[in-house]
């Protein structure tokens, strides 16, 4: 949970930068090349490459796909019909900022490919006032009947007659609400001058929800270029995808503007953007000339320096790693008072929550610098990978964001080495994907995709972090200089089209000359993931290693007729050799036997050299022994260190090693100095320690997290040091948290102490030690403390602190706070996108998680229609649920949703409630052993 919490919810020769030359400009205008047939059949992604057909068809696809699958089939899915398809829409718009509704017309230059009397397109929430088309060359127009078919959000234009085959202009005039449910054109709300609410008009389309602004063909395949006009008040900036080509009075209204925007790229619907509101930016230019601005609400530019800063190095770091010059005159990033998701790629104006973008130097953590250069990395590199180059179809949405949150690492590593970011996605994402992917309620990440719930459903953990986990390991089994070979001919050939996942098999196939296609498949259409079985033989100087492998499963239980098999690059690594592997194999069968020379009979030999692979590792005891004393002495690596501890937390929890063991083993770690180790078995520990507190063995738990934290949070103290890093600053938080939470009386009364001085304005906590002082005054304080923490959220003038704030308040251990900080979540001093992070924090106690769910079950209408099914309402489901530890309350997690369904989150659903198996098998298996164990540990 706290994981998931932390991130709610990542060679310049083939052509240089020349956006404005003439062979970029062709790209730009060029239309569909697809041919228009294949847009319609549902699901045959499969189908469309060579390969990919091959694959679909395939012994092995068939028989381990089909039998993993463990969603029920639903009806088939339609997408809209071939006969008409938009090639250019010509837009207008204009936003009421005050009544909260839009007028709108389009004129959408189309083409007919089979003469048919009606057009279907998108449509929701609008209301249509007429309908006409004109053929081209034709003299006259005719009017279109409008009918709704509002459950599939479609409309359907009838002509009297057929309209014939050729090219003509559909003309559309429309209303539609600025919504309030951040999606489609929708109303955010600020502070004016005098403190009074004012309104921005604002978009979020992805993934269907253009529908919401204009009648379109709002699907990614059906690209078009758009001509962008608002009409908007004269003192408002207004933006959109491509720059302002004109601006002028509005005839009829003195008070408004009129403005035109470039047209746009071919693109696809869920991409365009208008953002109209007050705001000022900071400006920058790239090393290839491309302007760049970071816009701020009124009066905070200096805070959006930072990811000026990083856009600057950012945009020419892809430029240079794809070889294709940005395609787009400008980039603006932009911060949304009020904002569903972290961030948004549309092109060439990225919006962001304001914790995503906004930085000040002197208020900000280590840690939210850090978020905001992946998310500026993950959403530029979206303007190559996902918006030049187009997944066809929801399908392939993993390619898109598996991508982008893979390459967001090498981008941040680029530019901030000294986050060491690379070991730190060993635990943000590579370890979220093997918990998730464990579960038999997981998914593959290729997965058929439907409507519009099932579309918002995949924006998931498997999506995300296993996409981009699968994507290190093949850029790892490759190597980088094919990867980016292949990585330009794929951008290079799909440049303003659509692909399949086969598509950039095929080029880094091509590019490698390795089996990527034959390899790949087994990640991306099976779900799941091999536990690897270690076992070892000496003979000399030769190490004989046995490795086999199985499907690994969270309980422990294998399903039957489900797949045991993947192609797995395997790295293994030695004392003689511990940073460099000494061998790479691909395991392609059951099992198989490595030979390895040179390796005295007492050097330890590790699997999964630098934590690349996707898979856990399973040692003989024998193994296991000479792996513990590396990495107390730190001979392994930080990756390694914190990969041998994570397999073994989930062995224990899938009951194939003891908890006792494991706990034991972590005490080795007593030494271990680098933050993402700790960071990483902290979390892990935490599943425990919450399953502890319905045991009497609670509080010697606290005791050993104590021992355990204790030595490194007494070296580093609670003094930055001149020139630490931000790494050393993020592990003392980490650190000084753990014990101030246990209740360390040393760290509480510290904490305490500077929590006083803070509040009465004599010495500001640094922001790096915030976090851990309002944890530790809170946990330890009572309802005076809670009353100065809401004082510092009213007067917090930063998204940033009053995020840190409101999520915290939930982890007092008084009742009457606890329901105080859910009435708080839902009041108007809350955000809506911040509601759900708000809510979640009450679940770190027994008692927070029993008031949260009684909570979300009498007020799920309202979550229900904040949320209106999107993914904060999944995020909210399986946060409030999954830590629970009875069969009882599977059962009731269960029953209630089965009364109160929820489409979107029903998968989020059904995770929850296998993770709440899980902790009941855990705790009749185990907790009286760790409890033993713990109760009677001698203290340090
Ligand atoms: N394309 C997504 C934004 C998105 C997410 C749109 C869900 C619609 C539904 C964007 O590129 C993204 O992935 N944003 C992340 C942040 C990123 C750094 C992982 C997010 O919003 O959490
Ligand atoms: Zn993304």
């Amino acid at each position: 949970m706290t994981k998931l919490l932390l991130n709610l919810r990542s060679s310049l020769k083939y052509l240089v930068r020349s956006h404005s030359s003439a062979q970029n400009r062709s790209f730009f205008w060029r239309r569909l090349s697809r041919p228009v047939s294949t847009y319609f059949l549902p699901l045959r992604h499969c189908g469309q490459t060579e390969k990919g057909r091959e694959l679909f068809h395939s012994e092995f696809f068939v028989r381990k796909y089909n039998n993993l699958t463990t969603m029920p089939a639903k009806e088939p899915f339609q997408r809209l019909p071939s006969s008409v398809v938009p090639v250019n829409y010509d837009i207008t718009l204009k936003p009421n900022l005050k009544a909260f509704t839009f007028e709108g017309s389009e004129s959408i230059s189309v083409k007919v490919t089979t003469a048919t009397k009606t057009v279907t397109v998108n449509s929701a929430d609008i209301e249509i006032s007429s309908v006409k088309y004109v053929a081209s060359g034709a003299s006259s127009e005719v009017t279109g009947t409008v009918e709704f078919t509002k459950e599939k959000e479609l409309v359907t234009f009838t002509f009297p007659e057929e309209l014939a085959v050729g090219e003509g202009t559909l003309t559309v005039v429309f209303t539609g609400e600025l919504n309030d449910k951040m999606k489609g054109f929708y109303r955010s709300k600020y502070t004016g001058p005098d403190g009074e609410d004012r309104y921005a008009a604002v978009t979020q389309f992805e993934a269907s929800d253009a529908r919401r602004s204009f009648p379109c063909w709002d699907e990614p395949a059906l690209k078009a270029t758009f001509d962008i006009t608002l009409v908007v008040p004269k003192n408002r900036v207004a933006l959109s995808n491509m720059p302002v080509i004109s601006e002028t009075d509005d005839s009829s209204d003195n008070n408004l503007k009129v403005v035109k925007y470039d047209k746009s790229p071919i693109m696809s619907t869920y991409l365009l953007a208008f953002c109209v509101g007050e705001y000022d930016y900071v400006e920058g230019t790239d090393s290839n000339g491309v302007k760049i601005r970071v816009y701020t609400p009124v009066g905070k530019k200096e805070q959006g320096q930072y990811a000026l800063d990083v856009a600057v190095k950012t945009l020419p770091f892809y430029n240079d790693y794809f070889k294709i010059a940005y395609p787009l005159p400008k980039m603006d990033l932009i911060a949304i008072a009020d904002f569903a998701a972290g961030a948004m790629e549309n092109w060439g104006l990225v919006t962001y929550r304001e914790t995503a973008l906004l930085i000040d130097p002197k208020n900000s953590s280590s840690k939210a610098k850090q978020w905001v250069a992946l998310v500026v990395g993950h959403e530029l590199a979206h303007q190559w990978f996902g918006n030049l180059v187009t997944m066809e179809w929801w399908t392939h949405l993993w390619l898109n964001e598996g991508f982008a949150s893979w390459i967001e690492y090498l981008c941040v590593d680029f530019c901030f080495p000294e986050f060491d970011i690379w070991t730190q996605f060993v635990n943000q994402d590579l370890g979220r994907a093997l918990e998730l992917d464990a579960l038999h309620t997981s998914h593959p990440i290729e997965v058929p995709v439907g409507g519009p719930e099932e579309v918002d459903e995949i924006f998931d953990a498997i999506s995300y972090s296993k996409g981009a986990s699968v994507i290190r390991m093949l850029h790892n089994y490759i190597g980088d200089d094919d990867f980016r070979k292949g990585m330009n001919s794929y951008l290079t050939k799909y440049a303003y089209k659509n692909t399949f996942t086969e598509d950039l098999w095929a080029a880094l196939e091509e590019a490698s000359g390795k089996p990527v296609g034959e390899v790949m498949t087994t990640w991306t259409k099976q779900m799941g993931f091999p536990v690897i079985k270690a076992s070892q033989t000496q003979n000399g100087n030769t190490r004989t290693v046995e490795i086999s492998q199985e499907k690994f499963n969270a309980d422990g239980k294998a399903k039957e007729g489900e797949s045991t098999q993947w192609l797995v690059p395997i790295s293994i690594c030695t004392s003689e050799s511990p940073d460099a592997p000494v061998k790479t194999i691909l395991l392609d069968s059951k099992s198989q036997t490595v030979t390895l020379d040179n390796v005295k009979p007492e050097s330890w030999v590790k699997l999964n050299a630098g934590s690349v692979g996707v898979y856990r590792v399973q040692y003989t005891t024998e193994m296991l022994d000479t792996l513990i004393p590396a990495i107390r002495e730190q001979t392994l690596s930080p990756r390694d260190r914190l990969n041998v501890e994570n397999d073994l937390f989930a062995l224990a929890r899938a009951g194939q090693a003891s908890t006792v063991d494991v706990l034991k083993v972590a005490l080795g770690y007593v030494t271990e100095d680098n933050f993402t180790v700790w960071q990483d078995l902290s979390a892990n520990l935490s599943t425990v320690a919450i399953m502890l507190q319905y045991t009497d063995a609670s509080d010697a738990y606290k005791q050993y997290a104590k021992d355990l934290f204790g030595p490194v949070a007494k070296k580093l103290g609670w003094e930055a040091k001149e020139g630490e890093g931000a790494l050393t600053a993020m592990l003392r938080e980490l650190v000084l948290l753990k014990m101030g939470r246990y209740g360390d009386p040393d760290t509480v009364q510290e904490a305490t102490k500077r929590f006083e001085a803070h509040c009465n304005g004599k010495a500001k906590i640094p922001a790096d030690l915030r976090a851990t002082v309002y944890t530790t005054v809170l946990t330890n304080g009572n309802e005076d403390t809670y009353n100065k923490m809401l004082k510092l959220y009213d007067e917090a003038d930063m998204q940033e602190e009053k995020v840190r704030i409101s999520r915290l308040l939930g982890c007092t251990n008084d009742e009457k706070l606890i329901k105080r900080t859910l009435d708080f979540a839902l009041s108007d001093k809350v955000r809506s996108q911040d509601t759900v992070f708000v809510v979640a924090g009450v679940t770190g106690t027994k008692l927070g998680r029993k008031l949260g769910w009684e909570f979300v079950k009498e007020n799920w209408k309202q979550f229900h229609s904040r949320y209106q099914g999107g993914f904060l309402l999944s995020r909210l489901t399986k946060c409030m649920t999954e830590n629970f530890v009875t069969e009882e309350m599977a059962k009731e997690v269960e029953d209630f949703f089965t009364a109160n369904p929820a489409p979107a989150a029903e998968r989020s659903i059904q995770q929850a409630v296998e993770n709440v198996r899980l902790n009941a098998m855990w705790m009749q298996n185990e907790s009286s052993k760790v409890s033993q164990f713990l109760l009677d540990r001698p203290s340090a």
